[in-house]
């Protein structure tokens, strides 16, 4: 019996993506995104590892809802691939793709599991980066297209929508430092694409909303808190400034209509008359996935983490702490809507022995993180759902297969998917909840 005490209301969930999951690249008229062109690219992903097969997911469907029944969640987070349904990410729909997220929803519901929607988790359709991707803002008029055909055709199914998936990642990792697609290398470039990012996703809900779309709409969003590494005037500094980058950027627009104050900002033409009032759409539920904290140190070498609750195989501190004082201060800091916690969890190096696989470490992590999660709705924060990420152990982007989140362990030789003992945990959690 677990001693964590969630209100009945809570929703218990499991989370993935498509470009993670899916496989069947060049399958069902699916087009390339930018995360196939960049793991096929030498020297991107770890081991040349790309999505082409990935858990082969597109034609594992019926089997993986089973898994994801088989905890007993009530929720499931998953992305629809844009260039599965709309190969070029402008002109034609693919009605294969379509079909495939019918089916999708459709065996989601005839489980009792409720089905939350992200249309961009980083898949951009090539299409659209062959004319700019997201540093031109024609890419934001057409994801405002792609969602409101998307709301229209799942938004009376969808228990939520939300636009975007950690925007700061797509901008940062994928534009300014080059670690993910499309491999850029330029902060110029970055702050036009998250201006656009931002952008795209005020649209979006205005296209949805104006399409009669009834389901909840948000946005995810990954933060942490930043922790100065000491009480110097340096490190206090650059605790602000990257708490500014990191968390103020996206949060202030959306719900102040404003950049923040001391942050790197985009160069004058980029952010247009109105662009903030568009930005800033109210929302139905705010997204928040955390893993680690930002450890702030402005010295050379730079002072090291504590790391006293070890770090996961990501080489990410576990501070559970991290999750309550975020949500904490977001919550001091803005008005917000319902939140959910869309991500959160461990990777560590799981091996199948004997038919089971042994995961204490990830089964702490969970532990620790709900009983922050429970402290800060104790201060007053309106939480009322979490996803585990993730699902079953899938491409973790630059770092291929090597990284393993899931509750179910995957063998990438024969698919076959096998229960870890976080899952068996997870599970009876949820259990306990439903009996209570
Ligand atoms: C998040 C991503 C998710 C997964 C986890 C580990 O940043 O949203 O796709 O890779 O990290």
């Amino acid at each position: 019996m677990s001693t964590l005490n969630f209100p009945s209301t809570f929703h218990w969930g499991v989370a993935t993506s498509a470009y993670q999951i899916e496989g069947a690249a060049n399958e069902g008229g699916r087009g390339p995104s930018i995360w196939d062109t960049y793991s096929h690219t030498p020297g991107k992903v770890l081991n040349g590892d790309t999505g082409d097969v990935a858990c082969d997911h597109y034609h594992r469907l019926e089997e993986d809802l089973n898994l994801i029944q088989s905890l007993g969640v009530d929720s499931y987070r998953f992305s629809i691939a844009w260039p599965r349904v709309q190969p070029l990410g402008y002109g034609a729909w693919n009605p294969e793709g379509l079909a495939f997220y019918d089916r999708l929803v459709d065996g989601l519901l005839a489980r009792g599991i409720a089905p939350h929607i992200t249309l961009y988790h980083w898949d951009l359709p090539q299409g659209l980066q062959d004319r700019g991707g997201w540093e031109s803002r024609e890419t934001a008029l057409h994801f405002a297209e792609y969602a409101r055909v998307m709301g229209e055709r799942l938004g009376d199914r969808a228990a939520s929508i939300c636009t975007h998936n950690e925007p700061w990642c797509t901008a940062v990792l994928g534009n300014e430092l080059g670690r993910f697609a499309p491999g850029i290398q330029d902060q110029k470039v970055m702050l036009r694409v998250a201006h656009h990012l931002l952008l795209s996703h005020g649209l979006a809900l205005q296209a949805m909303r104006g399409a009669g779309v009834k389901a909840p709409l948000g946005i995810v969003l990954n933060q942490s808190p930043a922790t100065p590494a000491t009480d110097s005037a340096a490190d206090k500094a650059l605790a602000a400034k990257e708490y500014a980058m990191f968390v103020r950027w996206y949060m202030d627009p959306l719900f102040k209509k404003a950049y923040p104050e001391g942050a790197d900002l985009p160069v004058c033409d980029v952010v247009q008359a109105g662009d903030m009032d568009t930005i800033a759409q109210p929302m139905d539920f705010l997204g928040i996935n955390y893993y680690t904290r930002i450890w702030s140190s402005a010295a050379t070498p730079p002072v090291p983490a504590p790391n006293a609750h070890g770090v996961s195989d990501m080489g990410w501190e576990n501070y559970a702490q991290g999750l309550r004082d975020l949500l904490v201060q977001i919550h001091t800091d803005y008005t917000l809507p319902p939140i959910f916690i869309t991500e959160n969890g461990f990777a560590s190096p799981d091996a199948v022995v004997d038919g089971t696989v042994a995961d204490p470490r990830r089964i702490d992590y969970m532990r620790t993180h709900l009983q922050a999660l429970l402290d800060a709705m104790a201060a007053g924060v309106n939480v009322q759902g979490f996803f585990y990420w993730s699902l079953m152990d899938n491409f973790e982007w630059d770092s291929g297969y090597d990284k393993r989140f899931g509750l179910f362990y995957v063998d990438y030789a024969t698919q076959v998917r096998t229960a870890k003992d976080s899952a068996h945990w997870y599970r009876a959690l949820i259990a306990q909840h439903r009996a209570a």
